[in-house]
């Protein structure tokens, strides 16, 4: 006997099952946090298809790549994270990954391995369903702190300013680098800068999730700003990126992930310790979505058609709050819903308790995580009126 009791739901992919089993027409999954046009159908970006079009037309061979991947995916990548001045570049150790996800399992791997401090991390409260997981399966202790006020359904700055400083000297802290995953909420300029000295005084070591660049405000080196802000003030950080939600290559398992060393010498013997670790866990990571990705942050023309295509996606986005908002209030609505046009990334975090979000799914076929977050990328011209009626009918 292997299996005493069978696991929970997954809290997140597992919404999408539950949207599947019904078969209502007018059904809404507004659960993962995947992107989709206006019609409701899955997004493929030309700059992708033309990317992999190329691939396709030289004809590589399908040898692996070496264990830290594509090494043209990779510099690229960091290039985007990092800016292409920055000092950075030449001490940078860095790895594809399994998407994010795959990112921050081989930066946990890491930390548990070689960090000299407590192995423990500290994660925003709320922060993304699956970063908990992935930090215990690694062997991490994880904890908390503060984030989100939930009355002003904003940021606690003062809380988390607070509990970064009361942690112990050199603790781990994980900072979603923009659009914060459920709350949509992000720290301003100035206060990731009252956050990096509160992180410098006492030693603390960060590490970095970007895993949206481009979808917060829709340009890419707005959304580096905390990242590039912290690696010039001295920090020496480490970073998961993904390219699933920027580029839509969610399927391809498209990431990367880097630390940032002290000098050259040291990246040496960090790439060799990343190259021992990723070894046993998956030998090497796919090649095709990385030469997508690769080819279209090395190629000039594909590169700005992307931004240009990062920036209508999240203009999309912008434009279903706005009209979620304006239909509540339209419907009589006398809650304040501002957070729904103030929060910023693909997710509102709206505020609806577990239960009201029960009801959402069994009443009315709309289908979210039960912390209230919905993926406004799942919301569209056509749906957005029922869905505020929906709400409205459980909230008011
Ligand atoms: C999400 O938060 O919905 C996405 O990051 C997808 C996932 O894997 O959970």
């Amino acid at each position: 006997m292997l299996l005493t009791a069978p696991g929970a739901q997954q809290a997140i992919l597992g919404i999408t099952e539950a949207f599947k089993a019904d078969s209502f027409p007018k059904k809404i999954n507004l659960g993962v946090g995947a992107y989709r046009d206006d019609k409701g159908k899955p997004y493929v970006l030309p700059s992708v298809l033309k990317a992999e079009e190329k691939v396709i037309a030289s004809r590589l061979n399908k040898e692996y790549a070496g264990i830290t991947g594509v090494p043209e995916f990779t510099k690229a990548a960091a290039v985007l994270a990092y800016g292409k001045d920055s000092p950075a570049l030449d001490r940078l150790a860095i790895t594809q990954s399994i998407s994010g996800t795959g990112a921050l399992r081989i930066g946990a791997a890491f930390l548990e391995r070689f960090y000299p401090g407590a192995k423990k991390i500290y994660v925003p409260n709320p922060s993304w369903a699956n970063h908990g997981a992935v930090f215990k399966d690694a062997g991490l202790e994880v904890d908390k702190y503060r984030y989100y006020n939930k009355d002003t359904i904003g940021l606690d700055f003062e809380g988390l300013l607070a509990d970064v400083k009361a942690a112990p000297k050199e603790s781990i802290f994980l900072f979603h680098a923009c659009a914060h995953n459920p709350t949509g909420i992000d720290p301003t300029p100035e206060q990731w800068q009252q956050i990096e000295a509160a992180v410098k005084a006492n030693g603390h070591y960060c590490f970095f999730d970007m895993a949206y660049q481009g979808f917060a405000s829709g340009d890419i080196n707005k959304d580096a700003y905390a990242v590039r802000y912290f690696v010039e003030k001295g920090h020496n950080i480490c970073l998961a990126q993904s390219f699933a939600k920027n580029m839509g290559l969610y399927g391809e398992r498209v990431g990367a992930f880097s630390i940032l060393t002290e000098s050259a010498e040291e990246k040496k013997r960090v790439d060799s310790q990343v190259k021992i670790l990723v070894r046993p866990l998956y030998s090497n990571p796919p090649i095709h979505g990385a030469r997508i990705a690769s080819e279209i942050l090395n190629s000039p023309a594909l590169y700005d058609q992307w931004l240009v295509e990062v920036k209508e996606m999240a203009d999309r986005i912008i434009t279903m709050r706005a009209l979620l908002k304006d239909n509540l209030e339209k419907l009589g609505s006398k809650h304040d819903w501002s957070h729904i046009t103030s929060q910023i990334g693909m997710f509102a975090y709206t505020g609806l308790t577990p239960e009201q979000m029960d009801k959402l799914a069994r009443e009315h076929s709309v289908y979210a995580t039960k912390d209230g977050r919905i993926s406004v990328a799942g919301i569209t011209s056509e749906n957005v009126g029922r869905l505020a009626e929906a709400i409205f009918k459980v909230k008011g």
